[in-house]
């Protein structure tokens, strides 16, 4: 039996919070409700943030709310909170509906300081400070917590990221108590060897805790995602982040003339791990037909860049 490969996709939050446009709560639920059938094993669905700070996202609770009804069992919903004011919001919404909508949810900072200001308006310090009481209140409600680290290869605005600063920032984040450390390539930076030395650096801190709880989030600007994967899942990590059509990008992680870019794509994401030898839970037919329901969404602003 081969070795069983998580697959998460972030579309909904990832992808849409970088459109210029303003998606339709409903058409964001026809495309949650098509990657629910496709058999993937979470859906990143939308973060609780300031609507000031990502305007795309802020029909988090009335999305979810929308989604209470259709959501099949066993699969995972997630959503980004920064702060207790999202966890609050995040609860809220299970509880409106009274049933867990929220599974998990994802506090995020980064291994560059400059891309933390920009992005939470905080330090790394400050937004782990932030992220006390999140894991607190998680705790108290059985949910569980991802704690992404943006920038762990490279940063937009200060260039290569030391492995030794993201194996700081990871260590913290375990010692805090998340239950998985998400690795954001937040610009798509990563080489295989690069991931090779970032997740060596990281082992050196947590040892073989590391591997089970760690997830790969790739962005593919440069097209070197797919061979990161099989780089890391020789090296043993079993959960990637993928989104579906390759939508995404960071709107924060944006420098003047250049959009963000977009994750890999899950379908590419997929393949990669089942060329590898492994399996997943995910039909492609099905992330076929979410992929177009994404590429179909009214308001989209013609792919990432
Ligand atoms: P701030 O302005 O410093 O917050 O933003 P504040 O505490 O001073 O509050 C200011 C206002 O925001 C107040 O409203 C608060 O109520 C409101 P006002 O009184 O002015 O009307 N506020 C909130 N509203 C809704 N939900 C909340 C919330 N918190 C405060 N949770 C803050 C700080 C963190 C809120 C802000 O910077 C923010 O929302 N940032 C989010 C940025 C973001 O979502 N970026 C994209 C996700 S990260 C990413 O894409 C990378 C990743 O994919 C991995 C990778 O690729 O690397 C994950
Ligand atoms: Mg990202």
């Amino acid at each position: 039996m081969p070795d069983r490969v998580r697959i998460t996709d972030v579309s909904p939050r990832d992808g849409l919070q970088n459109e210029p446009g303003t998606i339709p709560t409903a058409h964001k639920a026809r495309l949650v409700r098509a990657l629910d059938a496709s058999g993937v094993d979470e859906i990143e669905v939308t973060s609780f943030v300031s609507a000031k700070w990502l305007p795309q996202l802020g029909d988090a609770a009335e999305l979810l709310g929308m989604l209470a009804a259709t959501k099949p069992p066993g699969i995972v919903y997630s959503a980004l909170v920064p702060n207790e004011q999202g966890m609050r919001a995040a609860i809220e919404v299970n509880e409106r509906a009274a049933r867990r909508v929220v599974d998990k949810v994802a506090v995020f900072t980064a291994a560059s300081e400059t891309f933390s200001k920009r992005n939470t308006n905080a330090t790394i310090a400050e937004t782990l400070r932030r992220f006390d009481p999140v894991i607190a209140l998680a705790r108290g409600k059985g949910l569980l917590v991802r704690g992404y680290i943006s920038c762990a290869v490279e940063c937009p605005f200060e260039g290569r990221i030391a492995p030794e600063r993201v194996a700081h920032v990871a260590q913290a984040l375990f010692d805090m108590g998340v239950d998985e450390l998400d690795l954001g390539d937040t610009i798509g930076a990563a080489e295989p060897e690069t991931i090779n030395l970032l997740l060596h650096a990281i082992a050196s801190r947590l040892g073989d805790r590391l591997w089970p709880m760690t997830t790969l989030h790739l962005h593919d600007t440069f097209g070197r995602a797919a061979e990161c994967v099989r780089e890391a899942l020789q090296l043993g990590v079993r959960s990637f982040d993928g989104a579906v059509s390759g939508l995404g990008g960071c709107p924060y992680a944006s420098t003047p003339g250049r959009r963000a870019p977009g994750n890999i794509d899950t379908e590419r994401l997929v393949r990669v791990v089942l060329e590898s030898g492994y399996s997943t839970g995910v039909n492609l037919d099905g992330l076929a037909r979410a992929a177009s329901v994404a590429r179909s969404l009214p308001g989209m602003g013609g792919g990432a860049g």
